[in-house]
């Protein structure tokens, strides 16, 4: 089996997470060795101007193929996915997408014994039952939604190639993610991103979860670093797989709204729940990652302050206000 990281695929590569995580591995190793693909929504002009893009679609196994043939991949990070919101207003995509995809990269692994490959997974693992504190990493996964099903059936599935293949297949529970690169699609943490881009450009916010919605979240940099730490962890020091639990921060839209009135005293913020509210409401407050810790020393950079004063710098100067 190959043991280098020397030739990157990344599916998903245009949506919020793929975009910047493609430009911090091409940084990292190098522009030529990153391929970043998507389905049909057009790359940023950064992106198709750093390195090799390519579409695909990750359902049709012959498309993936032909880009892991062409240029010898050894590694991929899987972040083509349908997300919760999206998922509900058609499952069978979310099934197609998140199952067909995953079990096709996974396919692609064993057969051209590639060297690791990451697949992340979410606080939509959760469900009914769940202690919602500090939601620990075993514990009861029944999820209620399509998008929350596809996430545990591909945890399951990557352990499975782990044991029975032996391929070295890692992810981790994404909590909600926010960013100020490309705006996220389809999720129910989406407010949390939607809600400084509307302060900064209206002074007001209609919020679709309730005030006191409490969400695990964190922010991209972080992400990045957790999801490349988790990848060039030393696979036999790792105890889990493919479900490692990684929290951040956790606040309410009536909290990140109060952290936001500090820079931008104007902002109002209204309530207007919709069908986001029922599946916010199946996912934990907060979330125990010390198996994370523990086993590839994660640790977190940013919290809510820090957090809130670099998005709204970063959007000020990107949307040309002050
Ligand atoms: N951000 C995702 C969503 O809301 C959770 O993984 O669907």
């Amino acid at each position: 089996m190959k043991k280098e990281m020397k030739k990157i695929l990344v599916t998903g590569s245009v949506g919020q997470i793929g975009s910047e995580l493609t430009m911090e591995l091409r940084q990292r190793y190098g522009a030529e060795n990153v391929i970043a693909t998507g389905r049909k929504t057009q790359p940023s002009e950064k992106l198709r101007n750093s390195g090799p893009f390519h579409f695909i679609d990750v359902t049709k196994i012959e498309t993936v193929e032909e880009i892991v043939r062409k240029y010898d991949i050894d590694t991929v990070y899987h972040m083509a996915a349908i997300l919760s919101a999206k998922g509900e207003q058609n499952p069978q995509l979310c099934w197609k997408v998140n199952i067909d995809g995953t079990i096709n990269i996974l396919e692609l692994g064993l057969r051209y014994e590639m060297a690791r490959i990451i697949i992340p997974s979410s606080i939509a693992v959760w469900g009914p039952g769940v202690p919602l504190d500090n939601t620990p990493q075993e514990t009861v996964l029944k999820p209620t939604t399509m998008y929350g099903v596809t996430k545990v059936a591909g945890e399951l599935l990557g352990d499975y190639y782990v044991r029975r293949f032996g391929l070295d297949v890692r992810g981790l529970r994404y909590p909600g993610i926010i960013s100020h690169e490309t705006l996220p699609g389809g999720g129910t943490t989406d407010y949390a991103v939607e809600i400084f881009y509307e302060a900064i450009d209206k002074r007001r916010y209609k919020c679709f979860l309730r005030e006191d919605t409490m969400l695990p979240m964190m922010y991209m940099p972080d992400c990045i670093e957790a999801t490349i730490r988790l990848a060039e962890a030393d696979f036999s020091k790792l105890k889990h797989h493919c479900d490692f639990n990684v929290a951040a921060m956790s606040f309410t839209p009536a909290q990140l709204a109060a952290e936001i009135k500090k820079h931008i005293p104007e902002f109002e913020i209204t309530y207007e729940p919709d069908f986001r509210q029922e599946i916010a409401d199946s996912w934990p407050n907060s979330i125990d990652d010390s198996a994370a810790r523990e086993e590839w020393g994660w640790q977190p950079k940013w919290d809510l302050a820090s957090m809130t004063e670099d998005m709204i710098k970063h959007l000020k100067a990107k949307r040309g206000r002050s």
